[in-house]
């Protein structure tokens, strides 16, 4: 299968063409060169706000699919750079679906638990309604929204708090300021899933390679590692990991000041995807463990 993947520089996108160039004929796309030597994969450099760019981009590649991953992922940052955040997640989307509508690609967008507001206090369906509470949750949904009205063939790919190796993440953040305090504060009134990006690139790659020809299988899926915690709980867990016995306080994310609201309760049911592939993804903390092995082999 030829496969387009845009954020191929980002943290999922790294793992996308790890995982998928195995065996498939893969072609990275970002706004920047990747920090690695792509294996058994072309690049290309585009902006994705750029219409005309990405058209020729994508068609010249001729991909039976294209992975969407690229977006402007800096939560806080959207909430000052409004205009960036709706034109890179709700613009840049919407010239990637019509690459796809042009090039008669499957198109698997990368979207977030952030559409939610979190007021639901039960595992959140693919059917229930979005109602985001931040700029980027509200410009992510707007990219939604143009495939499903532009597009029949997609998957719409929703998931939740990522850890990988290549990039920043909450993980890396509390095993340094574990070096650097004695004491951490960490939100303990957000309740998520963990999700480590390898187990979503696996999941993703069984998705579309095994699940492109069905319209059944088509629309939105969420896909997170099993279980959920809290940040807090989340940050004890790692400091268990490395045998770290620093204190951690809980506190409440109005404590916290951050530009932008997340929903306290955002946890995605995977029983749409279980029940397509056949297994759910490991738990978070087996998930978790692997990780931080791998980034101190490293
Ligand atoms: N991280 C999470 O916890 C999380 C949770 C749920 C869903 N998601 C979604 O999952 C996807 C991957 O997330 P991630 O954390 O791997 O993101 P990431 O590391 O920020 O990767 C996104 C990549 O897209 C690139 N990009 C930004 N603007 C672009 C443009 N105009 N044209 C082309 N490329 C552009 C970024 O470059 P720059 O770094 O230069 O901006 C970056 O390399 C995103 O769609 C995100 O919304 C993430």
């Amino acid at each position: 299968m030829r496969i387009l993947i845009t954020g191929a520089s980002g943290m999922l996108g790294t793992d996308l063409v790890e995982t998928l160039s195995k065996e498939h004929e893969v072609v990275g796309l970002d706004i920047k060169t990747p920090p690695f030597t792509v294996h058994r994969s072309q690049f290309t450099v585009c902006d994705i706000t750029n219409e005309k760019e990405v058209m020729k981009a994508v068609c010249d590649v001729k991909p039976e699919v294209v992975i969407h991953a690229a977006a402007y992922t800096d939560v806080d940052g959207c909430e000052k750079n409004e205009d960036l955040a709706y034109r890179v997640n709700g613009t840049g989307t919407r010239n990637v679906t019509l690459a796809c509508q042009k090039c008669k690609a499957v198109m698997a967008y990368i979207s977030t638990d952030f559409v939610f507001d979190g007021e639901k206090k039960e595992l959140y369906l693919e059917s229930d309604k979005p109602n985001p509470l931040s700029i980027y949750g509200k410009s992510k949904l707007e990219g939604e929204r143009y495939i499903s009205s532009l597009l029949d063939k997609y998957f719409i790919i929703r998931t939740s708090w990522l850890f990988g190796r290549h990039g920043r993440n909450f993980v890396n953040t509390i095993l340094k300021l574990a070096q650097e305090k004695k004491e951490l504060r960490i939100v303990n009134d957000q309740i998520g899933s963990p999700t480590y990006t390898k187990d979503l690139a696996q999941s993703i790659k069984k998705l579309i390679t095994d699940h492109c020809s069905q319209s059944t299988d088509f629309g939105i899926y969420h896909i997170s590692n099993s279980g959920s915690c809290s940040w807090y709980e989340f940050a004890q867990e790692i400091l268990r990991v490395k045998g770290y016995g620093l204190r951690v306080k809980g506190i409440s994310s109005e404590e916290l000041e951050r530009p932008a609201r997340r929903p306290k309760f955002s946890v995605l049911d995977n029983s749409r995807y279980i029940k397509t592939v056949g297994k759910p993804l490991r738990p978070w903390q087996k998930a978790l463990k692997e990780y931080i092995g791998k980034i101190e082999a490293t």
